[in-house]
């Protein structure tokens, strides 16, 4: 038996977490950003530095006890209470983003959507070996993941809020002195949220498909090199617990925030079909249990997700349905059939984005913008798109459509890597163009929120690898701290980055676009005047007229306005009529 069994474990190894290295691998300078790399080849080294840095990110985000882990200087344990008022352990995890609250719908989406990434650029991680990218994602993941547990205390309870949005809003400052009100929100069997528990069982589904090593087949690489048999399993229980939770709850299905209005303010869910979906989905291919998907095309059906145009984000996960769809198909399950269908509706959603028939517009300078969805935070809609695409560009059904698709994804990562019209790279500490005061109380350094951008002066750490909001509708950006929409960072935000990038560690030779940038590319181009948005309005302001000059004038230009419409609409009969005559 002893040999048996020791035969079996050789067979199928079982890790544990991956070991980091000692000394840590730690970001450059962004100085390092700025050099072309010599001879290029894959995996060039600076995708692998820019995925390491990315990374690097949620080291920097991490709540709790970071006596043992930590390799970001300037961070200390903090939030040690957090779960006391419930009489559970909720320590750890992650901070939201520029703030310090934990927020479990888009934490969920933030690891469902790595986890997915490093199932299909998986050698992308083990390939940037020169940051130790695979043993860091685990670690990254496993921090996020060891949360959700502590979150998830049983089968039907989930803790979606740690912290009060509006007390944490109230404070700028470091991790030392946060408030102490952190309470604790959760649904459970009579109190449900639909959303937040689909969304929780599709991260587990998702990360313990990556733990198991099941990638898909054929069009892609082989699982990030992190196996590890008994934590898969333990994800896969948490999955299947919360999807029965959120299916079959007492309470009915119902939109989290309803329970927990409390959230409402930060991340109020619209709408739970999407997530049902792609819980059930990413369980059938977690567990071999191919009824899943099944519900799953119930889901997508019941809810119409077919033939919309929507982005894909925390809240928003319908163009993700189409392309897990699609590779659930492709990898010859029982889906298989139904693989043109998948790809039609894939082609569908894609093309209308590269046609420009989607909804959407390019800025002048090339950005995918979603009016409404990207004015604040305008680089995610693009990124994710650029993944999805990316993604999906495997297994399109012609070669045009590869092309095409492969070449608007690398338009988007060019832009987000300081192909725009600021010379900016929008990730932090990647190159001396790169934002300078990205919104994040903690590496502010500052503690004055009255004053956030000017205490103190320059932001005191740089926030290594951090994807900021990114510019406005006209391709400005004003790197002003305060400034949330354009300048905030959070962990959705770097998700698609990261699998974009271990795309490129894998595919790509030659240098990210920032290579070529010099120091001070920015500083030459730099909008002049005040930003127009949620967080600030100085710039909105066309004119220095008082309040009844403002409408004098107006009233004026209506009248113009009307005469001019007037005018034109008789030189057009006029025109109409000429033509006609001769
Ligand atoms: C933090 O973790 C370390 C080791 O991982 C442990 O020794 C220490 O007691 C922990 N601190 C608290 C406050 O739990
Ligand atoms: C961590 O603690 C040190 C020492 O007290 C402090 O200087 C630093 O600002 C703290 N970090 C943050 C992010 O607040
Ligand atoms: C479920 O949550 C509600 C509040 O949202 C709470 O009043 C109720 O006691 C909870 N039920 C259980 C069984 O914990
Ligand atoms: C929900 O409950 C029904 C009726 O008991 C059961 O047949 C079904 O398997 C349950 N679904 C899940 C996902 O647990
Ligand atoms: C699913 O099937 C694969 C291949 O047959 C197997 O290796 C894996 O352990 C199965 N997973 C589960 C959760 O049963
Ligand atoms: C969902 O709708 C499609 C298209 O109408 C249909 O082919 C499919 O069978 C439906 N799936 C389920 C599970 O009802």
């Amino acid at each position: 038996m002893y040999s048996i069994w020791r035969l079996c474990a050789f067979i199928v190894p079982t890790l544990a977490q991956l070991s980091l290295p000692n000394p840590p691998w730690l970001p450059p300078d962004a100085s390092a950003g700025a050099r072309v790399t010599a001879n290029p080849s894959s995996p060039n080294p600076q995708w692998s530095t820019l995925l390491g840095n990315l990374l690097y990110f949620y080291d920097a985000q991490r709540s709790g006890n970071l006596s043992s882990s930590n390799r970001v200087p300037w961070r200390n344990s903090s939030a040690m209470a957090d779960g006391k008022d419930v009489g559970i352990d909720l320590t750890g995890g992650y901070y939201d983003a520029g703030d310090y609250i934990k927020a479990t719908y888009p934490l969920s989406f933030t690891l469902m959507s790595i986890c997915w990434g490093a199932l299909d650029y998986g050698q992308g991680y083990d390939q940037a070996k020169s940051t130790s990218a695979t043993p860091y994602l685990d670690s990254m993941l496993r921090w996020g993941l060891d949360w959700l547990v502590k979150a998830h205390p049983a089968p039907s309870t989930l803790y979606v809020l740690v912290g009060n949005t509006d007390v944490d809003n109230a404070y700028w400052g470091g991790d030392e002195n946060l408030p102490s009100f952190r309470p604790s929100y959760a649904i459970n069997d009579t109190n449900p949220g639909t959303d937040a528990a689909a969304g929780a069982s599709a991260a587990f589904s998702a990360c313990s498909a990556l733990y198991s090593g099941k990638g898909f087949n054929g069009a892609y690489s082989k699982p990030a090199s992190l196996q590890d048999n008994a934590y898969s399993a333990t994800l896969l229980t948490h999955a299947q617990q919360l999807y029965s939770f959120a299916v079959n709850a007492t309470g009915g299905q119902k939109q989290y925030q309803k329970t927990v209005p409390a959230i409402a303010e930060a991340y109020s869910s619209s709408s739970f079909g999407d997530d049902l979906a792609i819980a059930a989905l990413f369980l059938g291919w977690a567990s071999n249990n191919t009824g899943y998907y099944q519900e799953a095309e119930n889901y997508f059906n019941q809810s119409k997700l077919s033939g919309q145009n929507s982005i894909f984000n925390w809240d928003s996960k319908t163009p993700g349905l189409y392309v897990l769809f699609a590779q659930i198909a492709q990898s010859g399950s029982d889906l298989s059939s139904k693989l043109s269908a998948w790809q039609a509706e894939c082609e569908r959603y894609f093309d209308a984005i590269v046609n420009g028939n989607s909804g959407a517009s390019l800025t002048n300078d090339g950005l995918l913008y979603y009016k409404g969805d990207s004015d604040d935070a305008s680089l995610n809609p693009a990124l994710n798109a650029a993944m999805l695409m990316t993604r999906y560009a495997a297994i399109a059904t012609t070669s045009d459509r590869k092309n095409s698709y492969s070449k608007f994804a690398q338009s988007q990562v060019d832009y987000v890597l300081g192909k725009n019209s600021m010379s900016m790279p929008y990730i932090v500490g990647s190159n001396p163009n790169s934002p300078q005061n990205p919104h994040s109380a903690m590496a502010s350094g500052g503690n004055d929120i009255n004053n956030i951008n000017t205490s103190p002066p320059q932001e005191l750490h740089v926030l290594y690898g951090a994807v900021v909001g990114g510019p406005d509708r006209r391709g400005r950006f004003f790197d002003i701290r305060s400034d949330w929409p354009e300048t905030e960072v959070a962990l959705d935000y770097n998700a698609p980055m990261l699998t974009l990038a271990a795309m490129h560690v894998m595919n790509d030779p030659n240098d990210p676009f920032f290579t070529t940038l010099q120091a001070g590319a920015y500083d030459k181009v730099r909008p002049s005047g005040q930003p127009c948005d949620a967080a600030i309005s100085d710039g909105c302001e066309k004119s220095g007229l008082s309040k009844g000059a403002t409408i004098a004038l107006a009233v004026v230009l209506t009248v113009v306005g009307i005469l001019i419409i007037g005018l034109v609409v008789w030189y057009i009969r006029v025109g109409r009529l000429r033509r006609r005559k001769y």
